[in-house]
């Protein structure tokens, strides 16, 4: 068992049943966490916007200026939405490819998400990210094989995001499934899937280790 007393899962796919990324990360998460685990799919979230009167309230707040019942409200809510973050020892973010990227509802996660002062701090010495000490897991899937050591890995605007993003917010320990080639011939689909039950059955041996627990 991997010692993680709390994991969230960060479900990026709006496919439920039929999401593969999904379901690998489900796979994943009956052999780390079975009775630990808490999700947030994003699509059924609700997420705030984070437009330009919250970025001005922001602003306002910094510079000690008063603000608005309704702004103050609004920097309450993603306080919390943080502190509920920062809350938990691991993260499984399942993330599907969309248009070379992330999902949309990921994307404004990150957003409300990631502030100085609140997911990472400016000073002198540069940034330091306040996540640190946890593990982040990503399960990426896609229709292109967009794998570090093939022909298509420049296209790789994913799971090259996410790694940038967490390590900005302090998380170094960050580690990947691969669901991909998800779209082509029925049998190279079935051998991606494969693929990615036993990349996470070697993931869950490596975090079953003592010296990480
Ligand atoms: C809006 C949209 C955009 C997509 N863009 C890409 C893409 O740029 N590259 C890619 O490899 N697959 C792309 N796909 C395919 C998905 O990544 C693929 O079907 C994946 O298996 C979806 O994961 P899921 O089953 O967990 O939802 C896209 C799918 C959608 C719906």
């Amino acid at each position: 068992m991997s010692g993680f007393a709390r994991l969230l899962h960060v479900e990026a796919s709006p496919r439920g049943s039929r999401s593969r990324s999904s379901a690998v990360a489900r796979w994943l998460i009956d052999r780390i966490a079975p009775d630990t685990v808490e999700t947030l799919n994003l699509f059924d979230a609700d997420l705030p916007p984070f437009d330009g009167a919250v970025m001005e309230g922001r602003y306002a707040l910094i510079a000690g200026e008063a603000v608005s019942p309704e702004v103050a409200a609004q920097w309450e809510a993603i306080r919390a939405r943080i502190d509920h973050f920062l809350s938990f020892d691991a993260w499984l973010f399942s993330v599907p490819m969309w248009n070379f990227g992330i999902p949309y509802p990921l994307k404004h996660y990150v957003d409300l998400i990631t502030h100085p002062g609140m997911t990472f701090t400016v000073d002198q010495t540069g940034v330091t990210g306040l996540a640190s000490g946890r593990t982040a897991i990503l399960v990426g899937s896609g229709a292109l094989d967009i794998r570090p050591d093939g022909p298509m890995a420049a296209l790789d605007h994913q799971m090259a995001f996410m790694r940038t993003w967490l390590n900005f917010i302090g998380v170094t320990d960050i580690r990947t499934v691969d669901v991909r080639p998800t779209y082509g011939m029925a049998e190279e689909v079935e051998a991606a899937m494969q693929r990615a039950y036993e990349e996470a059955d070697a993931l869950t041996a490596a975090l079953s280790r003592p010296e990480r627990v």
